[in-house]
């Protein structure tokens, strides 16, 4: 799987008009992905958005002995080997959720070798409250060459507190709520994230046979069970996307209406918008959103779910740099992913930077630039730029993009955005 350096050239300045349907998620398809390895027939996946990494941990879990084949929007998994335990380096590196495997392969096959996911551009990314959760359900854990070791024979319920100095751990909620459900006795999970992808997974694991109270709050009471079954699931809409979306629609001053977004999951996303100025206009499952009158600036913090998403946080902050006043934009989850202001400000913005805080003073205007996507969410700030950017502006290094939203390009293009994708000459 090569990178492509591909870059997204866009002219600016377009109000977005129309109608575009949100994919499913692929924060919560990831982890149900994982958990192939712990179902003991056929799992389906549907509304799987096709994304590379989606197609990352596929490979990875093809390694794993995991077939699956996908048609349309759906994904096909089943185990034809249940030995392999090794995630190595090669595939792991691509995409952080590799570390997903974990608790799954440990659970079921009673060994994981997993490569240590590595650095990252959006701040310090530690596994220790992963690893804290397994050894509680009685896993041996050893970090050598790279590579967390783990073994057990089987697992044993426990109680465990999840939370960290910055919040809960989504990943590590996944990793340690799967294999819980595999556990002889009950567990109890504290300080557990209640993102909407981790109640997705719940949901699945479920329907897999798998016995979990407590889904939405932060305490899980999960009792084990010998095996789980295979099962048919719908992955929620991706709630991500749809901000992205809203906010294109907001820093254009279009108007679009956005299919597939299910709006208690964006509780504060929502209200933060609102307060912001962006009309929105609700029918069921889907959101129409203009602009009708001045925006206002705001204090906004990103923390852990129900509060406001740190994954969007940076698009937030493209948004508020054509804002009139002074905004304030903290991210509490990770106090350094501010990877976007430094471009930003080659497009104009006047933002700076105080500890976990961008003070952001809104600019009548930015103007189009080449700007270094860095990573995915960072790299759809940029975008959202581009978009209400005077002029043209050069994405480069879009393969981040690539990993998190489908068919973006396209999707913008429908509502009458210029975006165009080239062979980058790198
Ligand atoms: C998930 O990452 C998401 N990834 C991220 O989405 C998202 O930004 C993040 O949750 C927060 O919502 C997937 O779901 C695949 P965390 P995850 O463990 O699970 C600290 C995107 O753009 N921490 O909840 O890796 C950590 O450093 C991505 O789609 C520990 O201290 O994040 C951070 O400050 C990027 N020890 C905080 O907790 C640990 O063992 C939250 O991290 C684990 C985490």
């Amino acid at each position: 799987m090569a990178l492509r350096m591909d870059r997204f050239v866009i002219q600016g300045g377009r109000p977005l008009r129309g109608t575009i349907r949100v994919s499913g998620s692929k924060n919560a398809a990831l982890p149900m992905m994982a958990a192939s390895l712990v179902a003991s027939g056929p799992l389906r996946l549907r509304q799987v958005p096709d994304l590379a990494d989606v197609r990352t941990l596929a490979a990875l879990l093809q390694t794993l002995g995991i077939g699956s084949r996908r048609d349309s929007g759906n994904l096909a998994m089943e185990c034809v080997d249940n030995r392999p335990c090794r995630a190595d380096y090669d595939l792991v590196r691509r995409m952080r959720a590799s570390i997903c495997v974990l608790g799954p392969l440990l659970a079921k096959r009673r060994k994981a070798i997993v490569s240590l996911p590595g650095g990252c551009n959006i701040g310090h990314r530690p596994i220790d409250l992963h690893l804290k959760g397994l050894r509680a359900l009685g896993a041996e854990i050893q970090i050598e060459n790279g590579y967390v070791i783990a073994s057990a024979s089987r697992l044993t319920g426990a109680s465990i507190h999840l939370g960290g100095d910055q919040g809960s751990t989504v990943t590590g909620t996944c990793n340690v709520m799967t294999a819980a459900c595999l556990a002889r006795g009950t567990s109890v999970i504290d300080a557990a994230a209640c993102e909407p992808e981790v109640v997705d997974l719940g949901h699945l694991l479920i329907a897999m046979g798998a016995r979990i109270e407590g889904l939405c709050t932060p305490r899980l009471v999960i009792d084990g069970v010998e095996e789980l079954a295979g099962a048919d699931h719908t992955v929620i809409p991706d709630r991500i996307e749809a901000a992205t979306l809203m906010i294109a629609a907001a820093i254009t001053g279009g108007d679009v209406t956005i299919e597939n977004v299910r709006a208690p999951q964006m509780v504060d996303v929502l209200e933060t918008l609102s307060q912001i100025g962006v009309s929105l206009d609700w029918k069921p499952n889907q959101c129409r959103v203009s602009v009708n009158g001045p925006l206002r600036p705001i204090t906004c913090t990103a923390t852990p779910y129900p509060g406001f998403p740190t994954d969007v946080q940076a698009q937030l902050t493209a948004l508020l740099c054509l804002v009139p006043g002074q905004s304030v934009v903290t991210d509490k989850v990770f106090p350094s992913r501010f990877m976007h202001v430094s471009e930003l400000l080659r497009m104009g913005a006047d933002i700076r930077r105080e500890g976990d805080s961008a003070v952001i003073e809104g600019v009548s205007a930015l103007s189009g630039a080449h700007v270094m996507a860095s990573d995915l969410r960072a790299s759809a700030a940029l975008v959202l730029a581009g978009l209400a950017a005077r002029n043209e502006t050069n994405i480069h290094r879009i393969y981040h993009l690539d990993r998190g939203y489908e068919q973006l390009e396209l999707k913008l293009q429908s509502l009458g955005a210029s975006v165009n994708r080239i062979p980058d000459e790198l």
